[in-house]
């Protein structure tokens, strides 16, 4: 209990930032990408996370490529936020929370009410033009149909679906970050500043071992942050946290609000 009173105590201070992973979803049902059944163990990421590696599977194994997809979508289609998301857009209400920095693309976050979430890998329910760079989300609605139709694509229905034309005559594709891709950097651009002034950064169900994302812990270490640590494993961050907490996310979260009041 002390450990969580010390927490409690500098997250009253407000001014906290909350950098999210696969781990703070997993119990709304997302396999995180690295743990046991995560996606990583059945798809290789070294072909299926990025763009050269998904254009060859798709000359090769068309169907192979749109399960992969179907998989990921059907799998954020059916997941809603749970009480970590819930507690963190709470935070943010009360004004405890400046912002979240997610490399999460399930939009849990932005479903639970959080206003200002800083996405360094993109959304999976956004496409992006990749010519005249509009964009269009998908609703329930739209995300339903988009699934209905992925599973009875033809070969070339296929690509038209992931890559629907756009007005201007360039295709959109699913705004997500791919291995080898930058990061958006006016969105990076803003995590290092939240991160940079923050007085403590809740770091919640991140292995921590992907750059450029996990730089940001460290630059807030630098820049005075206690770093708060919220994960069920040690991870390649815990030797920079000044408090570990060995949970899981909606577990440890509840303990710690339970007592939480807002800046004065
Ligand atoms: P990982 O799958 O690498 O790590 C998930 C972390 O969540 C692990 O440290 C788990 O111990 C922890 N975890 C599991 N269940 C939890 C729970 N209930 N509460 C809290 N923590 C829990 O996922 P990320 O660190 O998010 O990038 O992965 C980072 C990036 O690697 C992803 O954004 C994705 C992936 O490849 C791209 O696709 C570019």
């Amino acid at each position: 209990m002390e450990t969580i009173e010390a927490i409690r105590a500098i997250l009253e201070k407000g001014n906290v930032v909350a950098m999210t992973g696969a781990g703070i979803s997993q119990e709304s049902g997302i396999p995180t990408f690295r743990g046991k059944g995560g996606i990583w163990e059945r798809y290789n990421p070294a072909i299926y996370a990025n763009v050269a590696g998904l254009f060859g599977v798709f000359l090769t194994k068309p169907y192979r490529m749109r399960d992969f997809i179907l998989e990921f979508y059907e799998t954020i289609h059916n997941a809603k936020p749970n009480k970590a998301h819930y507690i963190l857009a709470e935070m943010e209400k009360r004004g405890i929370l400046n912002s979240i920095i997610t490399q999460n693309v399930d939009n849990l976050h932005q479903e639970a009410g959080s206003k200002n979430v800083i996405e360094l890998h993109g959304n999976m329910l956004r496409f992006r033009c990749t010519k005249c760079m509009k964009e269009n989300k998908f609703d329930e609605e739209g995300l339903e149909e988009f699934i209905y139709r992925l599973k009875r694509a033809s070969r070339l229905q296929l690509i038209r679906l992931i890559f629907p034309k756009c007005d201007c005559g360039g295709r959109y594709r699913p705004d997500v970050v791919l291995f080898g891709e930058s990061l958006p950097q006016d969105e990076f651009g803003r995590a290092y500043v939240e991160v940079g002034n923050a007085n403590s950064l809740l770091l919640i169900g991140t292995s921590g071992i992907v750059y450029p994302a996990a730089t940001l812990p460290f630059y807030a270490k630098e820049h005075g942050a206690i770093i708060i640590e919220i994960n069920p494993s040690p991870t390649a961050l815990s030797h920079i946290g000044d408090y570990t907490i060995l949970e899981k996310a909606s577990i440890a979260l509840p303990k710690i609000f339970e007592f939480l009041t807002p800046p004065i």
